[in-house]
């Protein structure tokens, strides 16, 4: 697993090294527009791309974006199915150059409730880059904070029914390893587009530590120049990790 130091204090030295982005504002952009909201999603599609491909530029070796939480099932139907046909076509569409960019795409998430052809389609780009090491980019599909925690609670809970741990070993490095992330490094920043301020149960474990950026712009006009200029900010950042700096 990678490791990065989260317990002493430095100044951001270089860029952050895992970026997550809650991806927020789509259906606003396409309702100012006059337009349907699915429309908005379907400009964002286009902004993960420029930002993927973004990554190297700026050494963020890790990306991980929020595209669909646990909570959005409340949204209408047709939203819901034009996300996840948008989520399938997305996978079919770009999995060729996201292999030859040296992507490696993971999922985080439950996937019991996503329908089948979706799975299969995450599975198979997940076995096509998983020997590639330029860019991790994973993506929270049917994603929740709280779902991922209790999730790997219960998979903690049956290990130690089963007699293979005890409930003494269990510690935070121990519950991290049951949660969807554990091949990921905790992220460093966390960026929500859309003047929202709020973490909507997303890596809630993860970002204990992670500098936050809210910002105005919505996640449609997130252009590769306003990632390098929030990655800009966050260079001037001084991390402290609870502790003070000598
Ligand atoms: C939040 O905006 C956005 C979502 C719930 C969907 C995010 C999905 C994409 C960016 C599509 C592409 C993703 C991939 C991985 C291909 P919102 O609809 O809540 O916006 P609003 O707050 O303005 O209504």
């Amino acid at each position: 697993m990678p490791t990065r130091d989260t317990t002493t204090p430095h100044t951001t030295t270089g860029g952050p090294g895992h970026v997550a982005v809650i991806m927020d504002g789509n259906g606003r952009w396409a309702q100012q527009r006059g337009r349907p909201r699915l429309f908005g999603h379907h400009a964002g599609a286009k902004r993960v791309r420029e930002i993927v491909r973004a990554c190297p530029d700026h050494d963020v070796k890790y990306l991980t974006i929020f595209a669909f939480s646990t909570e959005n099932w409340k949204r209408t139907q047709t939203e819901v199915s034009g996300l996840m046909a948008l989520f399938r076509r997305y996978i079919m569409r770009e999995a060729r150059d996201l292999f030859d960019e040296g992507v490696r795409v993971r999922f985080i998430g439950d996937r019991v409730k996503l329908d089948e052809k979706l799975v299969r389609l995450m599975d198979n780009l997940e076995l096509l880059t998983a020997g590639n090491d330029r860019v991790h980019l994973t993506i929270a599909l049917n994603y929740g904070g709280r779902d991922e925690v209790t999730r790997a609670a219960q998979r903690l809970a049956f290990e130690v029914e089963q007699g293979r741990l005890s409930y003494k070993d269990v510690d935070a490095e121990t519950l991290a390893k049951f949660l969807d992330t554990r091949f990921l490094p905790d992220p460093d920043l966390v960026i929500r587009t859309s003047g929202e301020a709020r973490i909507s149960n997303f890596l809630l474990w993860q970002s204990a530590y992670a500098e936050y950026e809210f910002i105005d712009t919505l996640w449609p006009d997130f252009t590769a120049q306003v990632f390098a200029d929030v990655l800009a900010g966050y260079g001037k950042r001084e991390r402290r990790f609870g502790a003070v700096l000598a």
